[in-house]
């Protein structure tokens, strides 16, 4: 069974080089690509890794957060959904709630083939990392829109907000 009942969105920044994160935290400091996280996610339901959860160290407001874990990750925030497999995460999705995978690299590979969109930010730049995104075959999505930021000192580096729609 398809375990995204319908509209499944990934969201990720991703390096030129592929590289999503380094040490378990996010390699860069992109202030303003962390603001349209916000305001894209606002409302919405957060699907990720416990790796990345831990990596937050919070839930995030205003969104519901589920969890994959399954090692049984205690955690101590009782508005977190924990989901000992990805076939589970259907079920508890609050209605009317899209839902929006936002990593990490494991959970983006198994996300994938069932994502109709991608909201990628482009870091236009090689960065150093240990985590990679998946490949994409990029032949299956047609791209809707895209956005150019500058660096600046609020941001590492120039960045493209590409958003992708499955054909
Ligand atoms: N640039 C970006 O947009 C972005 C976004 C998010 C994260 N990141 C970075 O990515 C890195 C973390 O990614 P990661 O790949 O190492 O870890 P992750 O995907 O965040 O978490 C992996 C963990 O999720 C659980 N899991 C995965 N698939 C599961 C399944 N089918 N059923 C049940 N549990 C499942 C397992 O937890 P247990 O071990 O507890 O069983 C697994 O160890 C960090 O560096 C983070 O900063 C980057």
């Amino acid at each position: 069974m398809n375990w995204v009942k319908k509209d499944c969105t990934l969201v990720v920044a991703v390096a030129a080089n592929g590289v999503i994160g380094r040490g378990n935290a996010l390699p860069w400091k992109l202030s303003t690509d962390l603001r349209r996280f916000k305001q894209l996610t606002m409302g919405q339901c957060l699907l990720m890794g416990r790796k990345t959860f831990e990596s937050i160290g919070r839930s995030l407001p205003g969104r519901q957060t589920i969890v994959l874990s399954r090692t049984g990750f205690d955690c101590l925030d009782p508005s977190v959904i924990v989901v000992p497999s990805i076939e589970q995460v259907a079920a508890s999705i609050d209605p009317g709630k899209r839902l929006m995978v936002v990593g990490g690299s494991d959970v983006f590979r198994q996300s994938l083939p069932l994502c109709q969109h991608i909201w990628m930010t482009r870091v236009l730049a090689d960065v150093a990392g240990d985590t990679y995104f998946p490949e994409v075959d990029w032949t299956q999505w047609r791209i809707v829109s895209q956005e150019e930021i500058p660096a600046s000192d609020k941001d590492d580096y120039a960045t493209r907000l590409e958003r992708w729609e499955r054909l």
